[in-house]
């Protein structure tokens, strides 16, 4: 890309964006045209920077507030259900929710796709409160609730169709997990799995405290360390998709996450650290701040949320 002298900051612009989205599309010049962007010489010189980004401040807001003007239409987190049908779940078939909590995607799950389901949950308040939701939903028929954990599967060997698996593999021993999905899997049967891994933009510092905040296994994090381990078990790993702060967007989108709360909260307790500590103790206050960075992670590019599907070949 080039950015010189001459060119207009429609021009400019336009490159940016070309260069950042790797496309020319229809798309970017409709909603380019929409700004009634004010024609203007981009420079990049030190001097230029304060005569034309702080004297002509209206122009340089626009450009530096155009990027976000443009949606990438993220898919919200219901998408998780489509990839989990696109595998041909179907009404006889029998799936696993490994590590399900109160049991809401089984829920779903069920009602969408017309299976029966197993939800398993090593929390013995997770068990109760999936029990008591199961059966709010009149679901009792077709989802059992059992209190197990994904490292010692109280299954019989190639008794389950399809695994789901959301958020859960980075509190587990990955290896004895992955080696009872395979083994109660039937040959062809496949596992969805929603995992979050550590960017190498995640600093080693900001790594280890958030890891210990959110009970993770550090090298669970790793996403070649996790496919290693998949490969190992006797998988196939199908496919991946980085996510990166998709699902996140779609929040701030749709106004149902607040990331300028999250961000004063996490602010708040910075500044009273010491104060929390000593009312909350020091678990508490990691857990809460890890709880806050989360999603800014993922914004920020240090978490990507990745889904894998893995076969268990015939
Ligand atoms: C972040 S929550 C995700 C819950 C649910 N899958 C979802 O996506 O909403 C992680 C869940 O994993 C469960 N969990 C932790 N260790 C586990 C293990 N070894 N086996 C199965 N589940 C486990 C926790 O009790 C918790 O319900």
């Amino acid at each position: 890309m080039e950015i010189g002298l001459g060119q207009s900051w429609r021009e400019c612009v336009k490159n940016i964006l070309i260069d950042i989205f790797a496309t020319d599309s229809a798309f970017l010049l409709v909603n380019f045209e929409q700004l009634h962007a004010p024609s203007a010489i981009c420079r990049l010189m030190v001097k230029d920077v304060y005569v034309f980004v702080f004297r002509k401040a209206s122009t340089a807001l626009r450009c530096a507030r155009f990027c976000p003007l443009l949606s990438l239409a993220p898919r919200a987190t219901t998408m998780l259900y489509d990839e989990f049908a696109r595998l041909g779940v179907g009404p006889d078939d029998l799936v696993l929710d490994a590590g399900g909590r109160d049991a809401v995607h089984a829920i779903e799950i069920v009602r969408r796709l017309d299976c029966r389901a197993i939800t398993i949950d090593p929390v013995p308040l997770h068990v109760d409160r999936a029990r008591e939701r199961v059966a709010a939903a009149g679901l009792e028929g077709r989802i059992d609730v059992l209190h197990a954990a994904t490292e010692s599967l109280p299954f019989e060997d190639a008794s389950i169709d399809f695994v789901w698996c959301r958020d859960v593999l980075n509190h587990v021993q990955l290896d004895p997990s992955l080696r009872e999905f395979a083994r109660v899997l039937r040959s062809g049967g496949s596992v969805l799995v929603y995992q979050t891994f550590a960017e190498t933009a995640c600093e080693p510092e900001e790594a280890r405290r958030l890891f210990a905040a959110s009970a993770s296994v550090a090298e669970n994090m790793s996403a070649p360390f996790f496919e290693t381990r998949a490969r190992k078990a006797g998988f196939e790993v199908v496919s991946t998709e980085q996510l990166r702060g998709e699902w996140r967007e779609r929040m701030i989108e749709d106004g149902t996450w607040d990331v300028a709360a999250d961000l004063l909260a996490l602010s708040r307790l910075h500044r009273r650290e010491r104060e929390a500590v000593e009312q909350y103790g020091r678990a508490r206050v990691e857990a809460a701040r890890g709880g806050l960075l989360w999603g800014i992670y993922q914004l920020l590019g240090k978490l990507c949320p990745t889904i894998y599907v893995l076969r268990r070949p015939a």
